[in-house]
């Protein structure tokens, strides 16, 4: 089974600043089909909170910093993001949450699959059953 990883990625700088890139079919395990972010995001609120059938996900800290909570249904880690040059991939069928939101953090969502509700497993119980 694949692990959820911390994916590093190229970082452009110069004196005007930095410039990270991520093409499709390169670093990340996937082809990129959909893009969302989160943001303004009320302090101690938690994000997520369930695990998709087939999804698989590259978030990115694009600015400020966060908590990712992964869980296989045996083993639970927590990566914190807080750079715009990494990210991290969560592959399909792992419970996850977002936590510890900073004030004016941006998270990019990058996804295999286009938006569908019935991807999604909401019950922790549902999920440990898909994983058994
Ligand atoms: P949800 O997946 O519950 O957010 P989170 O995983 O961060 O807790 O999504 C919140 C709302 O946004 C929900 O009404 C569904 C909608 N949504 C879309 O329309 N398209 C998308 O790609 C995503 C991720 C969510």
């Amino acid at each position: 089974m694949d692990r959820p990883r911390i994916i590093q990625l190229p970082k452009n700088g110069d004196r005007r600043g930095n410039l990270s890139v991520i093409e499709q079919l390169d670093r990340i395990p996937f082809k990129i089909e959909r893009a969302f972010w989160i943001y303004d995001v009320p302090g101690g609120e938690y994000r997520g909170g369930h695990a998709y059938r087939e999804s698989e996900e590259f978030i990115v800290a694009l600015s400020g910093s966060f908590d990712v909570l992964v869980d296989d249904g045996t083993q639970k880690q927590v990566f914190s993001l807080n750079r715009s040059y990494y990210g991290l991939y969560v592959p399909k069928r792992m419970w996850r949450g977002m936590e510890n939101f900073s004030t004016n953090s941006l998270a990019l969502v990058l996804s295999s699959t286009p938006y569908d509700e019935a991807d999604y497993i909401r019950d922790y119980e549902e999920f440990k059953q898909v994983k058994r």
